[in-house]
């Protein structure tokens, strides 16, 4: 699109999850101008939904070693060890930097920090917040902090900003973003950011699924970006089902209310419908067994009895204990119609967390110079196939101090190119019309969902493929639209990766290659998009 205004800044970080809002504050201690800019609010990101908690070797008695084996066993084989390691051992430290800024995490009578245990955690390691409220309260902190900094030149927030494309200069660097910024602040309609450096941290892609556990602006639109401005996405095809979505029925679409793995952690159990606990037998952990593996243990009793979801048994706990550990999922269950203390409440899988995403190194740098890429929205290499519990919203936290010492020191060596106000020079991509949104997500769902073969996936491309063909007729250019012609753009990589991955690994079945398949696919796939967007998959 033709950019109607400019705004200049040394980094433009896109997105204000814990991830983006973690890069610009540390940013702004070390450059002279920081922009960022989100979609709507600056809370309405994914960061403040998260509910178990953050993972960390906060107890005297666990290391960042058994962190790293429980990571490496979640990820089935396909993590970055040294991605892994940095992620543990830099932790700790930033979980205490989060707290020495004003985030209050649960504790005990001592003046500890309670610690919790996931699915497939051997230790105690989950610090939450209000119970059940922990990305809330991350949340809450970190735009306390920004706000404390925001009569500072150095830094600038544009909210109500969604980004459009990475804009480009002729050596194929990252120089900018075009952005749509809807009717808010002295700015409106599509403009662009000039920055020597851009940071994307918009996190994940769940609104490509008819139901998931993401709020309604996760629509991938910073990997789809990366991806048109030729950046490699990686591992687009592990994508995670929480276990425990409640089920409200078929025809529920959306963002759906998750009852965190942590209910599982203090006792609840998985039953079928003869109240038989099926996950005992099916992992030494049991109900706190990866999540990959309940998801499969749920869709495989599903399948037997021919159920559309089962039970989760929380009765025990009592109303006291659930009201006050639990208190924002206690409250919508029970203005859903469910009292987990008194009933069984009934859970299925929902999508929940894309494990891959634009590739990056350790310093946070993607395959295109200048632009980066922090949180849900990379691949950094520590979630492999199957991200560990409360291993996210670590990770947000800790590369984005990475990126921000990796973009400071970058500008103080003369490494980063000046300022280029380069124009938009690619044809703008063929837009797909809004109201083909459900129609897609049906598609991607019946295709690449946690169950998938040959054969789903290559219905899910040839329909794909029909949307894309579309003339783009009433296609308004705006958010909405932007945003599900990013949703088809990632469907399209996403289901291409899924149906050459000819094994079962990680967060779905492969029902034709019912195995994991480690002579062939201890691999990880890549793709980069053309700019006649053919995408070219390499491993
Ligand atoms: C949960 O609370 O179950 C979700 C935690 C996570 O996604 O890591």
């Amino acid at each position: 699109p033709e950019p109607g205004w400019t705004v200049a800044a040394d980094v433009v970080v896109v997105g204000s999850g814990i991830a983006g809002l973690t890069c610009a504050l540390r940013l702004r201690e070390r450059v002279d101008r920081v922009l960022l800019v989100t979609k709507t609010v600056l809370s309405a990101g994914s960061t403040q939904w998260a509910q178990g908690g953050i993972a960390a070797a906060l107890d005297p008695e666990d290391t960042p070693q058994e962190h790293l084996d429980d990571t490496l066993v979640a990820g089935v084989g396909l993590c970055d060890v040294e991605a892994v390691r940095a992620l543990v051992t830099e932790g700790p430290d930033r979980v205490r930097e989060l707290v020495a800024l004003g985030a209050e995490f649960d504790r005990d009578a001592g003046g500890e920090i309670k610690l919790t245990r996931e699915g497939g955690h051997h230790r105690d390691r989950i610090a939450h917040a209000g119970g059940d409220a922990t990305g809330a309260e991350i949340s809450r902190a970190l735009i306390a902090a920004l706000q404390r900094v925001l009569d500072d030149p150095g830094i600038e927030v544009v909210e109500h900003a969604l980004v459009v494309d990475v804009l480009t200069a002729g050596d194929g660097s990252a120089c900018g973003v075009t952005l749509h910024v809807i009717g808010e602040g002295q700015v409106d309609g599509v403009g662009a950011a000039h920055a020597r450096a851009v940071v994307l941290a918009t996190g994940g892609l769940g609104q490509i699924y008819t139901s998931t556990t993401n709020p309604p602006v996760a629509t991938g639109d910073g990997m789809a970006a990366a991806l048109r401005a030729g950046a490699r996405v990686t591992d687009l095809e592990f994508v995670q089902f929480h276990p425990t979505v409640l089920f409200l029925g078929e025809g529920s679409t959306g963002q759906q209310p998750l009852i965190s793995e942590a209910v599982r952690g203090e006792g609840a159990f998985l039953v079928d419908d003869r109240g038989e606990r099926f996950m005992v037998g099916r992992h030494e952990l049991a109900d706190l067994a990866p999540r990959d593996v309940v998801a499969r243990g749920i869709l495989d009793v599903m399948g037997e009895r021919g159920l559309d979801h089962v039970w989760l048994d929380a009765r025990h706990l009592g109303a006291r204990f659930l009201e006050e550990r639990f208190p924002s999922i206690v409250a919508r269950c029970r203005e859903l119609g469910f009292d987990p203390a008194t009933e069984l409440l009934p859970v299925a899988p929902a999508q929940h967390y894309a494990s891959g995403g634009v590739e990056t190194d350790l310093r946070g740098r993607t395959s295109v110079d200048g632009l980066y890429a922090c949180g849900e929205v990379s691949c950094t290499g520590v979630h492999g196939a199957n991200r560990l519990a409360s291993n996210s919203l670590l990770e947000g936290l800790v590369f984005a101090h990475r990126i921000a010492d990796d973009v400071t020191s970058r500008l103080a060596a003369g490494e980063l190119p000046e300022r280029r106000a380069v124009e938009p020079t690619d044809e703008p991509a063929r837009l797909l019309d809004s109201s083909q949104r459900i129609g897609l997500q049906r598609t991607m769902t019946r295709g690449c969902g946690p169950l998938r073969s040959a054969d789903s996936t290559a219905r899910a491309l040839v329909e794909l493929e029909a949307l894309a063909a579309l003339p783009t007729g009433a296609a308004e250019p705006g958010p909405r639209t932007w945003e599900t012609t990013n949703l088809l753009h990632l469907g399209q990589a996403l289901a291409t990766l899924a149906r050459r991955r000819e094994e079962t690994r990680g967060g779905h079945v492969r029902t034709d290659f019912p195995e994991r398949d480690d002579d062939r696919w201890l691999v990880h796939q890549g793709l980069v998009r053309s700019a006649e967007g053919s995408l070219v998959v390499g491993e």
